[in-house]
């Protein structure tokens, strides 16, 4: 008998976890809050530690027009003079995986093919997951294994994949306490712009020749006190240029998901004025500017609950610096199909949550820890770091290079093999 599994949230750990579990053979149902199962407008990277995940799902990157970045550098932003480069052509050979940029909503439709799909895109015929929108979860019994929705209904389970994100809420009805991500004191500007209007223009059609291919960082040299950069790939086969402006929150003008559009902009704009003018023609080019508040989490000491698993965002929260809250998501989702092969019985499930809070906890708390600090100053949470350490290997990175390497170079799938085997 298969696995009867509940996801909450369709997001990107929900809909990994759906898809790896359906491949092995369970019976999967998600239950997702909004009406449309739909993203932002906005990219996010994929490292080569999640490329490597999703590829074993049969994901199809050209489907979702991902596009691979060979470069992470970072330069001054007003003098455009470059401060350091990593290159990532040769990913691949050294990670396993390309590294790779994608929009969000191409990466959702991908994985909600994956989920739903008949067949499922690798040519097995199990029973694809089924998915119900409008669905919010609003309580549930983390013993009997039961999710209570909004409109009263219950509905029961062998397993319930908590990945209700950020503000989950099955995360603070698990832990029987308000366990909710603190400001962090940073908030983030996004936006797209096409690249045929950069292109349009022969100053910014320059700047698109001398950009590097991947990711280029503009950091704020003139502020010592307040974080202050912008981040910039493409996406979508390179047709579209994304934005994430990091600043300190300003209260009255982040935060409000309602804000006027202009006005974003225009508190943008004021932000980032001392920057170079180039990357200001582009700033002003930008049409809907969001702005979104970072919080900030503790690494949580338990993620299982009874019949509850937390994964993702509900499990562990980050800041986007390093770029792996998503990659997180994606390792989560792939280890619990990896290691729930096979089980055909509900009593059997404890034992492998166990295997995949060894593979899993150490790690992404490691990774969240680094999430709280730009590269290069891996140095300032050494110690915390240490917390999380592996037992056969206590050295955590200390410099960027090191956290890329550790970041990028995990192989989950591999990690949980391995358990598997000395289980
Ligand atoms: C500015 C910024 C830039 C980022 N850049 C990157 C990047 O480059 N690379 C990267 O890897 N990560 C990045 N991230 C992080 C990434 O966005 C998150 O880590 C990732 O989306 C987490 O996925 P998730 O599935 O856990 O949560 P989410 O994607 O938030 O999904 C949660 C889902 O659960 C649903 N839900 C919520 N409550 C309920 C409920 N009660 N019942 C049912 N459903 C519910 C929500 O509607 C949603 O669909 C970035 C984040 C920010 C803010
Ligand atoms: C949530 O569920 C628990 C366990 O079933 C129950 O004791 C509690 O009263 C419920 N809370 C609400 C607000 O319904």
């Amino acid at each position: 008998m298969p696995l009867k599994v509940i996801v909450v949230g369709a997001g990107i750990a929900g809909l990994c976890a759906a898809v790896a579990l359906r491949q092995a053979g369970h019976s999967v149902e998600i239950y997702e809050k909004s009406k449309f199962a739909a993203e932002i407008g906005a990219a996010l990277s994929l490292s080569p530690n999640g490329v490597c995940v999703l590829r074993s799902l049969g994901f199809s990157f050209e489907k979702a027009r991902a596009r691979q970045m060979m470069v992470w550098e970072s330069v001054d932003g007003t003098t455009l003079k470059q401060l350091s480069r990593l290159d990532f052509e040769h990913a691949e050979e050294e990670y396993g995986a390309p590294f790779m940029a994608v929009h969000r909503v191409d990466l959702h439709k991908e994985l909600l093919r994956l989920a739903l799909q008949d067949g499922n895109g690798k040519g097995k015929g199990l029973e694809p997951a089924t998915l119900e929108l409008g669905a919010p979860v609003v309580n549930l019994s983390t013993e009997e294994g039961i999710v209570e929705l909004e409109d009263g209904s219950k509905h029961k389970a062998d397993l319930i994949v908590a990945a209700d994100g950020l503000h989950s809420v099955v995360r603070s009805v698990a832990l029987k306490q308000e366990a909710k991500p603190s400001s962090s004191g940073l908030s983030a500007f996004r936006f797209l712009v096409s690249t045929d209007r950069l292109k349009g223009d022969p100053s910014l059609s320059n700047l698109l020749e001398w950009k590097a291919p991947g990711v280029t960082i503009l950091a704020d040299m003139s502020d010592t006190v307040n974080e202050r950069h912008a981040v910039w790939y493409d996406c979508q086969g390179g047709e579209v240029q994304n934005f994430v402006g990091i600043h300190p929150t300003h209260s009255g003008v982040d935060g409000v998901q309602s804000r006027i559009a202009a006005e974003v902009k225009e508190s943008m704009l004021q932000e980032f004025s001392h920057f170079h003018p180039d990357i200001l023609k582009i700033f002003r080019l930008s049409e809907e500017v969001k702005c979104w508040p970072l919080f900030i989490h503790d690494p949580i000491p338990n993620w299982g609950y009874g019949k509850v698993l937390l994964i993702g965002d509900a499990a562990h929260p980050m800041l986007p610096f390093g770029g792996q809250g998503s990659n997180q998501a994606i390792e989560d989702g792939g280890a619990l199909g990896y290691l729930l092969q096979g089980v055909e019985n509900a009593a059997a499930v404890p034992a492998r949550l166990a295997l995949f809070d060894k593979v899993r906890r150490n790690r992404a708390s490691r990774v969240q820890t680094l999430s709280k600090v730009r590269s290069g100053r891996e140095k300032e949470i050494e110690q915390e770091l240490q917390r999380y350490a592996d037992i056969a290997d206590s050295t955590v990175p200390g410099s960027f290079p090191e956290r890329i390497s550790h970041d990028f170079g995990f192989n989950v799938l591999g990690r949980c093999e391995e358990v598997l085997v000395h289980a």
